[in-house]
C-alpha cells in the first residue's frame, strides 16, 4: 500500500511496536504544536532479544521509511533500538543516508538527567536483555555521572506481561516481585529505579507496591519529551523545518486493527493506524 500524507516535516517516532507510545504520549503533551508520524515495526516485534545486526537491519529499515516520508527528525523511542542501532546509524548511516537529518535516541537523554534523582548514587536500571547486555546505561551515565553505581537487570517477562495485558493482573506480581527482589538483593542501597523500557511504565503501581516507599520510580517519556524540547530550541534550523499543524499519524508493520486495539492502552486514546511495507 502507498501512503500518501500532506504532512510537510512531520517528527518520527520509532519503536519496535506499540510501546514507544508512552514516550510518544509525553512528546505530544509537551509539544503538542508540531505534525508527528508514529511507526511501530509490530511485524517483527519484539527487538527485545534479537541480535546487534537484525536490531540495526530493521532499525534503519524503519528510519530510511521515515525519511521517505518527508521527516528529518527521527526519534528511536524505543531503548532496545537505542541501544543497539542508534550509534551505528548515526556514525556509519546517517553520513550517506542525509547528513542534513538527525536520528535521536532516549539513552543519553535520561542518562544527562538521572543524578537529580539519586541521593545514594546507586541506580537500579531494568531493561530487555539487549538493552541490559548491550551496557548502553552504564556506559552512557558514566560519562554524566562517574560517582554513580549503575545496577543493570533483564526483566524479560515484563514486556509480555504488559502486552497480554496481564499487567494490573495478580498474576503479574510473582514476576514484578521477582525482578525487584533479585535487584535489591544486589544492591540494598538502590534508591532510584529507572525504567528503561518503553512497556514498564504501566507496571508501575505494581512496581511500587513491592518497593519502599523512599525509592524513586522513573519513567523516561517526560524526561524524552523535555530533552527534544531543548534540542529543538538550541537547533533552530532544524525547528524551523518542521511542520506544525498538529497532525499525528499512526503506521504498524503489522494488522492495525490490532495495533489500534492495543494503542489505547499506551497512548490513552483511540488511534487509527494505517499498515506500511518496509
Ligand atoms: N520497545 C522495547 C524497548 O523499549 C521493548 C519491546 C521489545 O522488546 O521490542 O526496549
Amino acid at each position: 500500500m502507498s501512503i500518501q500524507t500532506n504532512m510537510r516535516c512531520p517528527i518520527g517516532v520509532f519503536d519496535s511496536g506499540y510501546g514507544g507510545l508512552t514516550v510518544f504520549k509525553s512528546i505530544v503533551a509537551e509539544l503538542p504544536q508540531y505534525d508527528y508520524i508514529y511507526l511501530g515495526d509490530n511485524g517483527r516485534a519484539p527487538y527485545g532479544n534479537r541480535s546487534f545486526d537484525t536490531v540495526h537491519q530493521y532499525t534503519l529499515e524503519s528510519v530510511e521509511w521515515f525519511f521517505k516520508m518527508g521527516c528529518r527528525l527521527v526519534i528511536l523511542a524505543c531503548n532496545t533500538a537505542s541501544a543497539k542501532a542508534l550509534r551505528t546509524i548515526q556514525q556509519k548511516d546517517l553520513p550517506r543516508l542525509g547528513p542534513d537529518k538527525r536520528v535521536l535516541g532516549v539513552i543519553r537523554p535520561t542518562a544527562e538527567v538521572i543524578g537529580q534523582y539519586t541521593k545514594t548514587r546507586s541506580v537500579g536500571v531494568l531493561g530487555t536483555k539487549g538493552t541490559i547486555n548491550s551496557r548502553s546505561y552504564e556506559i552512557e551515565i558514566g560519562k554524566f555521572f562517574p560517582d554513580i553505581k549503575v545496577h543493570p537487570l533483564a526483566c524479560p517477562m515484563w514486556v509480555p506481561l504488559v502486552e497480554n495485558n496481564e499487567y494490573r493482573s495478580e498474576g503479574a506480581d510473582f514476576f514484578v516481585k521477582k525482578y525487584l527482589d533479585e535487584l535489591m538483593n544486589q544492591a540494598p542501597d538502590i534508591d532510584t529505579i529507572l525504567l528503561a523500557c518503553t512497556h514498564y511504565p504501566l507496571l508501575t503501581d505494581k512496581i511500587k507496591q513491592f518497593l519502599p516507599a523512599n525509592i524513586n520510580v522513573v519513567a523516561q517519556g517526560g524526561i524524552v519529551a523535555r530533552s527534544l524540547e531543548d534540542y529543538l530550541l538550541r537547533h533552530k534550523e532544524m525547528e524551523s523545518l518542521i511542520s506544525r499543524e498538529r497532525q499525528m499519524h499512526f503506521y504498524t508493520t503489522d494488522d492495525p486493527a490490532d495495533f489500534n486495539e492495543h494503542a489505547g492502552i499506551f497512548f490513552g486514546q483511540k488511534v487509527s493506524s494505517e499498515q506500511v511495507h518496509l
